[in-house]
């Protein structure tokens, strides 16, 4: 076999490079439009009536930013870097490796003029007009052909199973971005979807369910199986409860989105088996946190003085504490309290901010001293502050919008003896405001902790002492 050093000279490591500098710059843009709006919020004057600032125009910026600019990128990354180590080749189709990432740069480009131009379709996370839903498919494809032409190509037997979760990624991001965002073209930048009335409801929250346990869960799973263990020099807890964890949860997830539709013009019975769905959906999720959190036995002593790994542990903390959140929610009676409420909004920022925004950050701050051929990151003192800021940050945000959110679901419902309603909307919009400064304070400093790692990033590519040993490359639990 090779040695290590001549392998390294043979992975393409240029795309993941570009993958991984893209996730931070636009994680900090994506970020900032989040605090931008969470002040609308607070100081509606804030837009300064202009139209291109408007917050119905800038949320879709920070959603698909957030999530497919910064969150994409790193999976992009992550998974060229983990596939090609897994399976001890290089990159297949290293020419369509590079379309993927000028592709997705014009994708996050077009989207960044078109949203505040007021171009949608209307469907949440599925905002962007054909043109570049055509883009996003030939982008997706190709990825699909290095991704699985690599493990085709593979010099392991064995499939390690951070690649079947990445793998599953792709695969169901394929299939739910064609059938959801089938519409028929009405002129450039408009068009009308191929569906009509709750069928249409029922698609788009497949779509965005399965968005959550794809995009937002899957291939983040995938950075937990390598990273992981490579931090903690540990192998996967149990192999074969990886293997459950896996079909189980891609089973389980395809049937829960209807509990994004309770109580509207679904039939009853589809919406009680989005519900009975979900609350299944927990034992995978918490079979595969307690897999991650457990491969840390006998080496819990790193957390104390390892900044990265308590990146990567903390963010299964909050997989599972909104794996089990998300199931309570999807309970009809539940939800008539939650639906419409900030209690939403927190849910998915405990999900977005605690498990997608630390993972991929601990596995960054793995990846970007080897992807420059550094010995570490210029700062470590740096990764501990940008640490503790972003937990921080994400407790005052969802902390906020829980009470914010049960405040309001339960002010709206109050009837006084004669029946008519103790309050006013209005009155639950002032009794919100407070919160909503809370959470201005919490996404600034979130914001910060990323400026900071930006910031660590740009000194360890410039100067960072030069590895001198070489960088160990078969994740311990496949080796
Ligand atoms: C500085 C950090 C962030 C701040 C201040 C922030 C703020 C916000 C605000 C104010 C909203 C609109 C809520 C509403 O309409 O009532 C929102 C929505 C959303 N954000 Fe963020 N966000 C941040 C980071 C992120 C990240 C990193 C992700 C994903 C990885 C994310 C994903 C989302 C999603 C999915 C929604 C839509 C929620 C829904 O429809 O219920 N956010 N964010
Ligand atoms: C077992 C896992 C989970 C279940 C069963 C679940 C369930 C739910 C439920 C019931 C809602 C509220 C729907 C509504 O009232 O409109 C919701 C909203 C949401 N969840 Fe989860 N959740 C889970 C995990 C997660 C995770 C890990 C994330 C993020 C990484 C996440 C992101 C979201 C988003 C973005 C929304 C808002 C969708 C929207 O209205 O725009 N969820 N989830």
């Amino acid at each position: 076999m090779d040695s290590p050093k001549t392998m390294a000279a043979h992975y393409n490591d240029t795309v993941v490079r570009q993958f991984s500098i893209l996730s931070v710059v636009v994680g900090v843009v994506g970020m900032l439009v989040g605090v931008i709006i969470a002040a609308q919020l607070a100081w509606p004057e804030l837009n300064f009536g202009i139209p291109w600032l408007s917050y119905g125009r800038l949320r879709p910026l920070h959603t698909n930013a957030v999530i497919f600019g910064f969150g994409g990128s790193a999976l992009f990354a992550t998974s060229y870097y983990v596939v090609q180590r897994t399976c001890q080749v290089r990159l297949f189709a290293g020419p369509l490796a590079a379309f993927t990432f000028w592709g997705w740069v014009l994708v996050i480009a077009s989207a960044v003029v078109s949203l505040p131009m007021g171009y949608t379709q209307g469907k949440e996370y599925a905002e962007l007009e054909w043109p570049i839903d055509i883009l996003i498919t030939l982008v997706w494809v190709s990825y699909a052909i290095v991704f699985f032409g690599t493990i085709g190509v593979r010099k392991v037997k064995h499939i390690y199973v951070a690649n079947w979760f990445f793998g599953a990624f792709i695969l169901a991001v394929a299939l739910l971005h064609v059938v959801n965002a089938a519409a028929i073209p009405a002129g450039f930048m408009k068009s009308y979807s191929a569906y009509a009335g709750v069928q249409d409801a029922m698609v788009q929250w497949w779509y965005g369910h399965n968005a959550v346990g794809f995009f937002l869960t899957a291939g983040f799973l995938g950075m937990m199986y390598y990273f992981i263990p490579k931090q903690a020099g540990r192998p996967v807890y149990s192999y074969r409860l990886s293997i459950v964890h896996f079909w189980a949860l891609i089973f389980t997830y395809m049937w829960a989105g209807p509990h994004h539709l309770h109580y509207t013009a679904l039939p009853d019975w589809t919406q009680s088996v989005g519900m009975v769905f979900s609350l299944i959906l927990l034992a995978p999720s918490w079979g595969g946190m307690i897999n991650g959190i457990m491969t840390l036995s006998g080496a819990w002593h790193k957390l104390r003085d390892d900044p990265i790994l308590r990146f990567l542990i903390v963010s299964l903390s909050f997989y599972g504490m909104s794996t089990f959140e998300g199931p309570m929610m999807s309970i009809k009676t539940v939800n008539a309290l939650s639906h419409y409420t900030d209690w939403t909004v927190g849910h998915v920022h405990s999900g977005a901010l605690g498990w997608v925004g630390l993972i991929s950050m601990g596995s960054l701050y793995y990846l970007v001293p080897r992807l420059f051929g550094k010995d570490k990151m210029h700062s470590i003192k740096a990764i501990e502050l940008h640490f503790w800021m972003a937990t921080i940050g994400i407790v005052l945000y969802i902390a906020a919008m829980w009470i914010a959110g049960v405040m309001q679901g339960l002010m709206w419902r109050a009837i006084n003896p004669d029946g008519t309603l103790t309050y006013t909307f209005v009155e639950s919009v002032k009794a919100t405001y407070p919160f909503y400064v809370i959470r201005v304070a919490g996404g600034l400093l979130y914001l910060g902790g990323m400026l900071v790692m930006a910031w660590n990033v740009w000194m360890t590519v410039l100067s960072g002492k030069k590895a001198d040993a070489p960088i160990p490359l078969i994740s311990a639990a496949a080796a």
